[in-house]
């Protein structure tokens, strides 16, 4: 996948994405990543890639030349025509759903505002797509795009060693994951589960779908209403219930386990 930037800030993305899975990712090819530096692309003697915002307010607006000037001096070189995200508090939410749909395409280009946001032509002429990293107001959309690209960058074939480590954390399956442990078996005096450590791989399996529905039932009841459920998992449920676990009652798990 080719993922180009276009931000007034190109040294905040050095560091981050040089390093761990996705510098790997870069250095073995599963991810081209370039950066572009906005303001060579603003025309005007001071380079200016903002000014002040019409009827008046407060804060600096972003100027649409640079970005369609970028374009123009950047799509010859390109392998064709990229899918054009513009990181937004107004956008779609990025979850893991939108980083999966987003990995299967083979070149994005991301746009970063600053200030008070970008003049509204560059998204009526450009963006294909605006995405939100949640709904807080950060200074610029270089750490969303930080994100996303790491996000993304994961998922593509081959970046991670084993893929079932996808197909087992959180929100792939609709669920928070289980807890997990390493060594030492006892750590200040806290124990790892009696059960991961017995070689019973259907305990242990069991074990940590119980866990799942368990954390997502207490903290995410919004996923657990929508997560397909079988069963074995409403089975589940009840014996979680039964345990007390859930306390005076939790709405969602009284939802799942009404539902046949
Ligand atoms: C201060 S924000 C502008 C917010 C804008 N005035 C508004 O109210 O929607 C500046 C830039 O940061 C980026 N940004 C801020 N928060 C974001 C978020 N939650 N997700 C994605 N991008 C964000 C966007 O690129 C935005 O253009």
């Amino acid at each position: 996948m080719r993922v180009d930037v276009l931000t007034i800030f190109p040294e905040m993305f050095r560091g981050p994405l040089d390093v761990s899975i996705v510098g790997r990712a870069r250095a073995e090819g599963h991810l081209e990543l370039h950066v572009h530096d906005l303001r060579e692309h603003a025309r005007d003697r001071h380079r200016l890639t903002d000014d002040y915002p019409f009827g008046g307010g407060s804060g600096m607006v972003m100027k649409p030349e640079p970005f369609f000037q970028a374009f123009d001096a950047l799509a010859p070189g390109w392998p064709g025509r990229p899918w054009v995200v513009l990181l937004s508090p107004q956008g779609e939410r990025l979850t893991q759903r939108k980083a999966v749909e987003l990995s299967g395409r083979p070149f994005l280009c991301l746009l970063c505002g600053r200030y008070e946001g970008i003049d509204e032509r560059v998204r009526e002429g450009l963006v294909d797509e605006e995405i939100s990293i949640g709904d807080y107001v950060l200074t610029g959309g270089e750490l969303p795009a930080m994100v996303l690209i790491d996000a993304v960058a994961r998922l593509l074939p081959g970046v991670l060693g084993s893929p079932a480590s996808v197909a087992e954390e959180s929100f792939t399956g609709g669920l928070l994951e289980y807890p997990q442990y390493t060594r030492p078996r006892v750590f200040r005096g806290m124990a790892v589960p009696d059960v991961l450590l017995s070689g019973d791989h259907g305990a242990v399996r069991r074990w940590r779908r119980k866990q799942s529905l368990c954390r997502t039932a207490l903290r995410r009841p919004d996923l657990l209403l929508l997560a397909p459920l079988d069963a074995e998992d409403r089975r589940l449920l009840r014996e979680l219930k039964d345990e007390g676990v859930f306390g005076d009652g939790v709405p969602a798990v009284e939802q799942v386990l009404a539902a046949r």
